[in-house]
């Protein structure tokens, strides 16, 4: 039933597509995903990459339908995330007498502990070849791209890179190249998981492009999503640009409102930026998905993050967000904490503390408003933003 799709002679796409699945690692997919992994067919056969437990059963099927999984003679383990190398155990099972190539010492170092220090392995520098035939199979490494395991490999043969979690989306898709799919919202796509899982590592991914640049390319296969083939040098574009995270003339404000007054200490700020002439996007948190928030904040300038104060702290949902940013924010970013309280104004202070943490520069104190809807207040904030924008040109 699950068949295998040439991508090149002798190149097979042998991934799982999760069709349902919404949700890694506080990442929403409202577009499901797919694990590309690839088989070689060489003299020693090669698998690229494997999958998230669970969808072995899939990722076999596919092989078998090119050559019995018994044959397999190496697995190249580009990362050893769970959803590229949780299931390796399972496919080892099928495919006794392969060796697993990991990058060396990281990769190696995961491994073991999925597999056993008895397990065969065949560890790679970065730099280090490996025939498997008619093919020599480069491999480098792209450490913290984005975790530190991380490496590409690369076919000068086919002139194609299997990139693994670099250029990848979050993409379930019956289809394997990026022409066959509306170009906007693939390049939306692979935006957001810029935003949500490569930015913090902006600086190591940009040398990982630098090196992929030198590359003869005619396929970038990533481990997620589609395959570049027609838009290589404008996904290589786009990675250069936002590795950068130069911040755009634009403004993200993030709030949770109890009773609605900070709701409209919200709607002041984002007036404020408008009259300003800053582009800017409001998002009520509890309605929005934060790694939608996050695509806003890697572009903005500014990021105003409020709540009400709420048992001496945050809302549940500013306190989920908060997390998130401090996780991701990039760096340089001017950040305004806001909210109204009761009796004492815990939440905004807090609000402050973490994104100033998080390398934000606060350049107002919290701003706050207490119990009612406070007019001249919000007349106040709507005056002290315009005024830091302006300061800020
Ligand atoms: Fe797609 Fe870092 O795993």
């Amino acid at each position: 039933m699950f068949k295998a799709y040439e991508i090149k002679p002798d190149i097979y796409w042998v991934g799982v597509i999760e069709w349902n699945e919404r949700y890694i690692h506080g990442f929403t997919m409202p577009q499901g995903s797919t694990n590309n992994a690839f088989l070689i067919m060489d003299e020693s056969i090669t698998l690229i990459d494997t999958c998230t437990p669970g969808f072995e059963g899939e990722l076999l099927e596919r092989i078998a339908d090119v050559v019995d999984p018994a044959r397999i003679n190496y697995i190249v383990s580009n990362h050893s995330e769970k959803d590229h190398a949780g299931s390796l155990a399972k496919v080892l099972a099928a495919a006794p007498q392969a060796k697993v190539v990991t990058s060396d010492p990281k990769g190696l170092a995961i491994l073991k502990t999925y597999l056993g220090e008895e397990r065969e392995f065949v560890p790679v520098r970065s730099g280090d070849t490996l025939s498997i035939g008619k093919r020599t199979l480069q491999f480098i490494h792209t450490p913290m791209v984005h975790w530190p395991d991380n490496m590409v490999t690369y076919s000068a043969v086919d002139k194609v890179l299997f990139s693994n979690d670099a250029f990848g989306q979050f993409l379930a898709t019956s289809h394997r190249f990026d022409d066959e799919v509306d170009a906007c919202a693939l390049f939306a796509n692979a935006k957001k998981y810029f935003a949500n899982i490569i930015m913090p590592f902006a600086r190591q991914t940009a040398k990982a492009v630098a090196a992929v640049r030198e590359l003869d390319l005619e396929l970038i296969a990533p481990a997620h999503g589609l395959i570049w083939r027609s838009s290589i040098e404008r996904i290589l574009d786009q990675y250069e640009q936002w590795c950068a995270l130069e911040p755009q003339d634009s403004a993200v404000v993030a709030y949770s409102s109890m009773y609605g007054a900070t709701e409209r200490m919200a709607q002041a700020i984002t007036e404020a930026f408008m009259a300003a002439g800053v582009a800017v996007r409001l998002f009520d948190i509890r309605q929005s998905d934060i790694s939608d928030i996050m695509v806003e904040v890697m572009d903005a300038k500014y990021v105003a993050v409020g709540s009400s104060t709420h048992n001496n702290t945050v809302l549940p949902p500013t306190g989920e967000f908060l997390t998130y940013l401090k996780g991701l924010a990039p760096k340089g970013r001017t950040g305004i904490a806001f909210g109204s309280y009761g009796w004492a104004a815990a939440g905004p202070k807090e609000i402050s503390s973490v994104m100033e943490g998080a390398g934000f520069t606060m350049a107002l104190e919290p701003q706050t408003c207490d119990w009612n809807d406070d007019v001249a207040g919000n007349e106040a904030l709507f005056k002290a933003v315009t005024d830091l924008v302006a300061d800020n040109r």
